[in-house]
């Protein structure tokens, strides 16, 4: 079966569906999502949106903040960018209908604070914000006629003229895409392909992500040619829920925002021995602080208290918190809450420019997916949806201009199934799956060394092989597309890793602990990479360059 369109959106969390509502509504529009539309790390998010909107503070702030944050990794072009366009973006929200926390007086926005940000400017609803936007962006997307919503469609990968054999300048064309409820392979052609596939901490055994986030598109975009940078930031929110009934369940860093505390099982705290900012120091030195807490004392978790503070504030503030936690037991009003270190952020994916271009003609890539620049070596708290927001309106507004000047779509051949059958033994999948997520957890964790990323890369290695000859032989299913990306992402981190010779960020190895003077990105070349229009963006911020 194929399809056409004008564009084809792969994912629909936040910087899909913006995407989507922000292209002309003449323009006809595919929105490919993995399973429900809903369902992505958008839907989850917890925290907010970070903007400045109090009076004591300004975008220069906001800006200053973010490259600290980052351990001056940070494109300065690309923070000005997002920051100077925050405020657009949350009105924009706040035009659609989203309505975020106020405070006591109902006359402002309740702005919540996190770690890293000097000031309060985080604007919320309550602590599910995630939940707020995406289920309003869906429901407008829903309602929009020029819009057809495929869910429960995995993308498998990008059709380009050179995987097509054709010469001259390599472009996007579609996409192969498995309709997982048909369970067949179809074919879909589009004028503009936009990459909207969120991150990968499904790499790592203990993550905060939905099991949606498996780095599709950076692996994706990295087949199809595209470069990737700083693949060794991944960051590790300090705070999930340690439950054995709780699967990735975040505890928001607001909560230390609004005074929570940090304690070690005999109820002393531990984090001004670690940084001025105690709680609300940036998050690669929070979690760093818990790992190091946890390996000396040899415990399974540390506690995060917020029962001295008024049962009611508790409420208002954190009523999904409180209410997830009672159902297992826990009332955060009367005891600390049990919390591990897990994989939260992907700062590093498909290199784009201010457009969401990518090295590939017709190629976009938007929010979590792609590295804009923006998060250098650690991304700030809420700086995340902020991106999702002001690249996809940014993408849009070119593919608007864009979209009039590229040719109707080719017919595309079918999916081959011609050499493959139905795997006997769909368990190696499986296996595969649990190995490389222990390794990566055990490996390329918090805390690296090159001996175990050199351990990491010997079995990350042999795995691709593997994969690769199972991926040749059978019939795919969505958990061997997802193996395969999760694969490649694997390896993408560990090269980055064993590529950078300091501490900075997010990447703390014992054989280089101290960080370089110069700051400098990590890009990965893939094999058959052609020099590209946003080449001349990247370049002239960035020095390293690798193959
Ligand atoms: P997602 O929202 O993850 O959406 C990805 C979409 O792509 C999904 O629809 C998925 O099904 C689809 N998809 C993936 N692969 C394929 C494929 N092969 N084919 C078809 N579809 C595919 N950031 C903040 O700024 N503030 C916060 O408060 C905050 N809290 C967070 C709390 C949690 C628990 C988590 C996990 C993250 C949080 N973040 C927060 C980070 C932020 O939520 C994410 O970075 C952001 O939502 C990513 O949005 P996205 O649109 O790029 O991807
Ligand atoms: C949180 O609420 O702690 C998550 C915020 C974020 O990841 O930006």
């Amino acid at each position: 079966m194929s399809h056409n369109y004008d564009v084809l959106i792969i994912g629909s969390g936040s910087a899909g569906l913006t995407l989507a509502l922000h292209l002309d509504s003449k323009t006809k529009i595919a929105v490919l999502s993995k399973r429900t539309l809903e369902e992505g790390a958008s839907l989850y998010a917890q925290g907010g949106i970070s903007v400045a909107l109090d009076k004591s503070d300004s975008t220069e702030f906001h800006i200053e903040d973010t490259i600290r944050v980052g351990t001056d990794l940070c494109h300065e072009k690309a923070v000005r960018f997002t920051v100077e366009h925050a405020k657009e973006a949350i009105n924009w929200l706040i035009n659609q209908g989203i309505t975020f926390t106020r405070d006591k007086n109902k006359l402002h926005y309740h702005l919540t604070q996190e770690g890293g940000h000097s000031r309060r400017r985080v604007i919320h609803a309550a602590d599910a914000t995630g939940w707020a936007v995406e289920t309003k962006l869906a429901q407008l997307t829903k309602r929009k006629a020029n819009i057809q919503i495929l869910e429960n469609y995995i993308a498998i990968d990008l059709i380009t003229h050179h995987k097509l054999g054709k010469r001259g300048n390599n472009q996007c064309l579609g996409a192969y895409a498995l309709n997982r409820t048909q369970g067949r392979i179809e074919t879909f052609s589009a004028r503009c392909v936009v990459l909207a596939t969120g991150g990968s901490g499904k790499v790592y055994l203990y993550t905060s992500n939905p099991d949606v986030c498996t780095g599709d598109g950076i692996a994706m975009g990295w087949r199809a040619g595209c470069r990737v940078a700083n693949m060794e930031f991944i960051q590790f929110h300090p705070t999930c829920l340690y439950h054995p009934l709780a699967k990735s369940f975040l505890i928001t860093e607001a909560l230390r925002g609004e005074g929570g505390r940090l304690l070690l099982p005999n109820g002393d705290p531990f984090m001004h021995h670690f940084d001025p900012r105690n709680e609300l120091a940036p998050r690669d030195i929070v979690a760093r602080a818990i790992d190091h807490q946890m390996k000396r004392l040899g415990i399974d978790y540390v506690h995060l208290n917020i029962s001295h503070k008024p049962a009611e504030f508790i409420y208002q503030h954190f009523p999904n918190i409180y209410a997830k936690c009672l159902k297992l037991g826990i009332d955060i009003t009367q005891e600390p809450i049990p919390v591990v270190p897990a994989a939260h952020y992907t700062c590093g994916g498909i290199i784009t420019d201010l457009q969401g271009r990518t090295d590939l003609s017709n190629l976009y890539a938007i929010g979590e997916t792609a590295c804009t620049g923006l998060h250098g070596a650690n991304r700030m708290a809420s700086n995340s949806l902020l991106e999702c927001l002001v690249f996809a309106r940014a993408a849009a507004k070119d593919i608007n201009q864009q979209i009039k000047k590229t040719p109707p779509p080719e017919s595309l051949p079918p999916w081959d199934e011609s050499q493959v059958t139905d795997s006997e033994e769909e368990v190696i999948v499986a296996h595969n799956w649990d190995e490389l997520r222990r390794f990566m957890w055990d490996y390329v964790g918090i805390v690296r060394t090159v001996k175990r990323l050199q351990r990491a890369k010997h079995r990350v290695d042999l795995l691709a092989q593997e994969i690769a000859e199972y991926y040749g032989n059978f019939r795919i299913t969505n958990d061997l597309i997802e193996l395969r990306n999760l694969v490649v992402v694997a390896d993408l981190i560990i090269q980055s890793a064993l590529a950078r010779k300091e501490s900075r960020g997010l990447h703390y190895i014992l054989d280089y602990p101290h960080k370089n003077s110069i700051a400098q990105d990590t890009i990965l070349v893939p094999p058959k990479y052609e020099s590209s229009s946003i080449n001349d963006y990247w370049e002239s911020d960035s020095n390293t360059t690798l193959t």
